[in-house]
């Protein structure tokens, strides 16, 4: 039988509260597969850790979880430490050091699901972001200068290479011809003249690769406005680093909010292993109180099943959510119910161990 090695950083605030159930569900998922197994290991790194050691993770930390065959991540941040250090330093450092080049996150309205937007039918919400995940406006290039004088300069350079740019649209053309979607690329070429000029060159020239997937431009302003106001028209969407973090904010709150929202980093290469984690923060505001919904990390462990080959337990996990949001069953508050965490993950095991009888 396969074993699975899974390291585990539940990290701050309601990150270890919605891992535990994202845990449960994958332990419930091996035992009634029987083909595999997966076997847990926790680090306890974080902010917590760095106030105790001055460190978010040991030096060591990354070869460490190379080992692994994939990471499981609840949140990382929380008032105390700054956020540029703690992100940078655990969350950006294992999605940069283990090439994880994709960031693949559902943006989808499943039944039951709060939805904002008026006239708007399940089907008409049914998206898939590709984030550029290792360099643009991320990668930490930059300088500042003249410290508190009034000279003071800060320069944060965004890096755009052609590899960078190539390796995750062509992820994103394979992806949108193997469903027969169409394919948006979401830029910004009118007011950065250097960077999104050349990713719009190269999308262009990757799509002559692609002539069966149907292709469209928009500037990210006015993707957002159309993600409001017609968002059927987004099928598969492939844009750079920050514009897909703040559009697929912008996803999760037409789509039930932040606490359905799932992402996946990907190594499509799988020389590194990925990292599963939800596109929700540590949430400070609700942290400790047991009541965060871990239905977007129960989501995020189902596409790490898909990305292990059990497209079939990923489908399942999805249709389960579904379930529950139409019974109105075990929802916590954040979708009008009065469920706790663990209330929540447990109502989602039953339903996969009935599922499979
Ligand atoms: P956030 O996503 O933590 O919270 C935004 C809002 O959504 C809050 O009102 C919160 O209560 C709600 N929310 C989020 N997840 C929820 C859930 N599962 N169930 C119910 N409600 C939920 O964003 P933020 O407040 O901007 O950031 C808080 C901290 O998290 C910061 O330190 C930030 O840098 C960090 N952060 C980390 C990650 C990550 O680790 N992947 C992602 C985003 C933000
Ligand atoms: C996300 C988060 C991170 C990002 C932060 C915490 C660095 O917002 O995963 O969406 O911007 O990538
Ligand atoms: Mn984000």
């Amino acid at each position: 039988m396969k074993t699975y090695e899974i390291a585990v950083i539940p990290g701050d605030g309601i990150g270890p509260e919605v891992i535990v159930e994202a845990v449960k569900v994958l332990k419930a998922v091996s035992a009634a597969d029987g083909r595999f197994d997966m076997h847990f290991t926790e680090f306890p790194w974080g902010c917590e850790y760095y106030l105790k050691t001055g460190q978010m993770m040991p030096d060591n930390g990354i070869e460490v979880l190379s080992k692994y065959d994939a990471i499981l991540l609840g949140a990382v941040g929380y008032p105390g430490v700054p956020d540029h250090i703690s992100l940078r330093e655990l969350l950006l450092r294992i999605r940069h050091e283990f090439d994880q080049y994709i960031n693949l996150r559902p943006v989808k309205l499943l039944d039951g699901a709060p939805c904002p937007l008026a006239g708007i039918n399940r089907e008409d919400i049914d998206m898939i972001f590709i984030r550029e995940n290792s360099e643009g406006e991320y990668a930490g290039s930059g300088a500042w200068l003249y410290k508190d004088q009034p000279e003071e300069v800060v320069i944060q350079n965004s890096v755009f290479s052609r590899k960078g740019c190539e390796r995750v649209i062509r992820y994103a053309f394979e992806l949108a011809k193997r469903e027969g979607r169409s394919l948006t690329s979401v830029s910004k070429a009118n007011a950065l003249n250097y960077s999104m000029v050349f990713w719009d060159q190269i999308f262009e020239e990757v799509s002559r690769e692609y002539p069966e997937v149907e292709t469209r431009h928009l500037l990210v302003d006015a993707a957002a406005m159309f993600m409001v106001r017609d968002p059927k028209r987004f099928d598969v969407v492939v844009t750079s680093n920050l514009f897909g973090d703040i559009l697929t904010d912008l996803g999760a709150a037409i789509s039930g909010g932040m606490g359905l929202a799932a992402g996946a980093n990907i190594n499509p290469e799988r020389r590194y292993p990925s990292m599963f984690e939800a596109i929700h923060g540590s949430a400070p505001d609700i942290a400790g109180r047991n009541i965060a919904n871990p239905l977007a990390s129960i989501w995020t462990a189902g596409q790490m099943l898909d990305f292990f080959g059990y497209k079939e337990w990923g489908t399942r996990i999805v249709d389960s959510i579904e379930q529950m949001l139409v019974g109105k069953k075990a929802l916590t508050p954040d979708l009008g119910g009065t469920a706790s965490t663990g209330e929540c993950g447990d109502e989602m095991v039953r339903i996969l161990q009935s599922a499979g009888k």
